[in-house]
């Protein structure tokens, strides 16, 4: 079944596994997939907890298997399944969402869990050679050098969803393939919007509340990127991504505020041309890009006007405003251990935020204190990594009991 694009595409409608359905891009992906019943096929969809948005997307697409990780959400829906006289099988449990990438009538996996909880199932993918798209960049950032080993290892295709690396991977010559070295690229420079506080003035960020930091300019996501694309750890994550997928060193890799978020990214070649995707903000564009690669199929987007923008601007990023973005640039010269630690205590810390149990400014506290806590380590299998996730977030737990009173 396997070719160089990951599956035969011209036999029938490619199988279709969505890790995440529920939210904000397992949504955008349904609503491309709807388009196209003649190309893909949903096979299998997996959320946390959500029943109903689950027991609604079985209704409408019809999913041969579902995960729940929840046991309790996954009991529900199976009753509410019986009532309304569905045959879908659901599951529960983490390592029922791994067994899903192994089944034969998947083609493509769409790894849309947010967080660590995605690792696991995002390998999963890779090791059963389905096509990966990627949008948990958790993932990546946490295992780091082992995840592209594993992709290295298995040749599995992997295309970037996150829309900043889906516009380099559109902007790379013909044949790149991600964790390869791109031919003739000086740098790629990485658009950022600054997120939905970049207007507040510095000394007022400590007041910012969750509402107001997932208010994001120009993207509707779910609260946990909202939350970091306001800190800019988001961006510090994706640069951690982007050093990965890209192969390139940290002195090629750049970073600039694009408060328009018109232009996605931009690939500077050795000749001087720059060369830059543009599009509307919407997740659907990157995403039907990957479902549909090499090929391009249309969707309900309106089309990009840029008489309507009439200026696209670009600034230094100030880094005063985004100090999680230094612990990313941190995060990668330590090296080893250093972006797990990092991706944990993120977690937590903006969990505690959304929690209304920290204030906004502490995030950035928080990971640093968990980064400079916890010791220097190699972590070249994959328990070694699993094991600095959990340290550092009982580490971040634990700064936030005792150093952080409820705000
Ligand atoms: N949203 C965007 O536009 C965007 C853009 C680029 C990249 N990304 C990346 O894409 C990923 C998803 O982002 P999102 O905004 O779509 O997140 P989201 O709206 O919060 O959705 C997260 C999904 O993951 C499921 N989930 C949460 N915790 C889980 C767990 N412990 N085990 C299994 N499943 C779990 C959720 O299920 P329930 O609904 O049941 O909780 C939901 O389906 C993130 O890594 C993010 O960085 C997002």
């Amino acid at each position: 079944m396997n070719n160089t694009y990951g599956f035969d595409q011209n036999t029938s409608a490619a199988g279709i596994l969505i890790y995440g359905s529920t939210g904000s891009i397992g949504l955008n992906t349904l609503s491309v997939i709807e388009q196209h019943p003649d190309r893909f096929r949903i096979v299998a969809l997996t959320a946390h907890s959500q029943v109903q948005r689950m027991f609604e997307q079985c209704l409408k697409y019809h999913p041969d298997y579902v995960v729940l990780t929840q046991e309790a959400a996954a009991i529900q829906l199976r009753m509410r399944l019986k009532e309304a006289q569905q045959t879908i099988e659901v599951l529960s449990g983490t390592n029922a969402l791994q067994e899903l990438a192994y089944l034969a009538q998947v083609d493509i996996v769409v790894a849309a869990i947010v967080g660590s909880a995605g690792l696991l199932p995002t390998l999963a993918a890779i090791r059963a050679k389905k096509r990966v798209l990627l949008a948990n960049k958790e993932a990546l950032v946490m295992a780091g050098q082992f995840f592209m080993d594993a992709l290295r290892h298995y040749q599995t295709i992997l295309l970037p969803v996150d829309s900043e690396h889906n516009a380099i991977f559109q902007c790379l010559p013909d044949g790149f393939r991600c964790g390869n070295q791109p031919e003739g690229v000086e740098r790629i420079i990485l658009t950022a919007s600054g997120g939905a506080l970049r207007d507040l003035p510095i000394r007022a960020l400590e007041h910012a509340t969750p509402q107001q930091a997932c208010q994001h300019p120009t993207w509707i996501m779910g609260s946990k990127i909202s939350v970091d694309s306001a800190t800019l750890m988001n961006k510090g994550f994706e640069l951690i991504e982007a050093y990965w997928l890209f192969n390139l060193s940290l002195s090629k890799i750049e970073i600039l505020i694009h408060p328009q978020s018109v232009i996605h990214s931009l690939v500077g070649y050795l000749d001087g041309s720059l060369l830059a995707q543009l599009a509307n903000p919407d997740m659907r564009i990157p995403i039907a890009y990957c479902l549909a690669w090499p090929q391009r199929i249309a969707h309900r987007v309106p089309a990009c006007d840029l008489l309507a923008y009439g200026k696209l601007e670009f600034k230094a990023v100030d880094t005063r405003r985004y100090p999680c973005l230094n612990l990313a640039y941190e995060a990668i010269r330590i090296g080893g251990n250093a972006a797990t630690i990092l991706n944990a205590a993120n977690e937590v810390a903006v969990q505690a935020f959304l929690d209304q149990r920290i204030v906004f400014t502490q995030i950035a506290q928080i990971n640093q204190t968990v980064l400079e806590r916890l010791p220097y380590r190699e972590i070249s299998e994959l328990e070694l990594i699993l094991e600095e996730d959990r340290l550092a977030r009982e580490t971040a737990l634990s700064i936030l009991a005792q150093q952080f009173s409820v705000v």
